[in-house]
């Protein structure tokens, strides 16, 4: 039982080990303390949710609070936040469902919220992605994007890649890539093929250019279109949560490979989707999938909702149901993901999102040169990771560094989460403006800074 219960920190930052201990000492009054403990009384541990770091008490705008009033600006947010928490226009939309008193309607019924929701999401997606599915989260989105593939190809198998991430259901662990979300479960769904992720900085094959990095990763997927033939479905995040960004062309000729083959590319956008990445849509970078994938921000950041988006002509099952969930047309989650998209269009939040995103990045790879500690900057949007290293030649990962910054900065206000054990993510919300993303530039250098002089937390 032991070896199965090691904690790994190949998801993220971990809820264990002496720093967290440190840091609930040093950060909790006798009220946070309390539910704190009753917290772990009353909920399943489990890696990275269970003890939690903190309570909140109120999340606002680009901020959360702690029980003793402390403000963070949050770079993380379960990407539910990009119109900001509580958003008030959204608060507005979904107070006024509940005032009509439609917030319900039973399967075979529908309503103008969840229609117009549809509507919207068939007019702001890219052409061609034109009928909807919607569902209480974002596994189950998943679920259904890869039941569609094999309804509409009438094959079973699937290639995903290594590291991702795509929800807790059994589908959706399977197409996953990492042990930390199936270690235990036994066989997962047949058929689950994986491949590697265009890494440009850390590819393990000491490739020097994005041609040859690309090229390979392509060469390992074709082998499993070739010799296991009867894919349903290549299934990818546009960008990995790293992040990573591959190059258009690889995903242009993914894409022929996959139509080549007989399979439909889906994107899973649950994180990048609604302006993350300085597009309304990850995929406008690259190319449109056949399925697309959006959860998170698309219930507003106040109700659990996802769904899928797909061309119309596969809409050629009605002898079966692809995604037959209670919550299905729901019209106050329709009613908040609609006024999410409104703020977002109304308020320029996309463009903002660009906007900010370039300006860090650039910010962040200037601060190389004085902190050999930051080994790689990515993202694109308001989709960055930095990655630090112990050593920019090596490039070994600098865990323990990285853990020190965190602790550092969330003692100073700033929250955001350790991916991949190493790579800082940030992912504020897109209400973020260039004064505040300085202030979170300034204090993660400072925190860098102090952990290369040695003062760890
Ligand atoms: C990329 C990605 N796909 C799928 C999911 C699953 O979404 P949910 O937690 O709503 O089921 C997540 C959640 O973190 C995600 O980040």
């Amino acid at each position: 039982m032991e070896s199965e219960n090691k904690v790994s920190r190949e998801q993220g930052d971990i809820n264990q080990g002496k720093s967290r201990i440190k840091y609930w000492k040093r950060n909790f009054d006798s009220e946070a303390e309390k539910w704190f403990e009753e917290d772990k009384k009353y909920f399943f541990h489990q890696a990275l949710s269970t003890p939690v770091l903190n309570i909140l008490s109120r999340t606002d705008g680009i901020y959360i609070y702690d029980m003793t009033g402390k403000k963070y600006i949050d770079m993380h947010g379960n990407g539910v936040h990009n119109a900001g928490f509580s958003n008030p226009e959204v608060i507005e939309a979904v107070k006024k469902q509940l005032d009509e008193k439609l917030c319900f309607t039973p399967r075979r019924f529908s309503n103008v919220p969840a229609i117009k929701f549809a509507e919207k999401l068939a007019e702001i997606t890219p052409p061609g992605l034109e009928k909807s599915l919607f569902c209480p989260g974002g596994s189950e989105a998943i679920e259904m994007s890869i039941t569609l593939a094999k309804q509409v190809t009438g094959n079973f198998r699937t290639i995903s890649f290594w590291d991702s991430f795509h929800g807790a259901g059994y589908q959706a662990a399977s197409v996953g890539g990492e042990e930390h979300f199936k270690g235990g479960y036994g066989p997962m769904v047949p058929g689950a093929f994986k491949v590697e992720f265009p890494n440009y900085y850390r590819n393990p094959w000491g490739f020097k250019t994005e041609e040859e990095v690309d090229s390979e990763c392509l060469r390992q997927m074709e082998i499993i279109f070739k010799r296991e033939p009867g894919v349903a479905a290549v299934l990818g995040e546009p960008i990995s949560a790293t992040p990573v960004v591959p190059s258009r062309d690889y995903w242009v000729r993914v894409r022929d490979m996959a139509h080549k083959y007989g399979a439909l590319l889906i994107f899973d956008e649950i994180i990048e989707g609604f302006g993350r990445t300085g597009k309304m849509f990850a995929c406008e970078h690259f190319v449109t999938p056949d399925i697309l994938v959006l959860g998170k921000s698309f219930g507003g950041g106040l109700v659990p909702f996802a769904g899928i988006v797909a061309r119309g002509e596969y809409d050629i099952f009605s002898g079966r149901s692809i995604g037959h969930y209670t919550h299905e047309k729901n019209p106050l989650c329709s009613a908040a993901g609609l006024a999410e998209i409104e703020y977002l269009e109304k308020h320029a939040l996309v463009e903002n999102a660009a906007e900010i995103g370039e300006y860090t990045i650039e910010r962040f790879n200037s601060l190389k040169e004085r902190h050999p500690m930051i080994g790689n900057v990515a993202g694109v949007g308001c989709h960055i990771g930095i990655d630090l290293v112990k050593n920019p030649v090596t490039k070994e990962r600098a865990v323990d560094e990285a853990e020190a910054v965190m602790y550092k900065c969330m003692e100073k206000g700033l929250a955001f989460k350790i991916i991949e054990s190493n790579i800082i993510t940030l992912r504020p919300s897109l209400l973020i403006t260039k004064d505040e993303m300085e202030w979170c530039i300034s204090t993660i250098e400072e925190a860098i800074g102090e952990v290369e002089k040695g003062s760890y937390y």
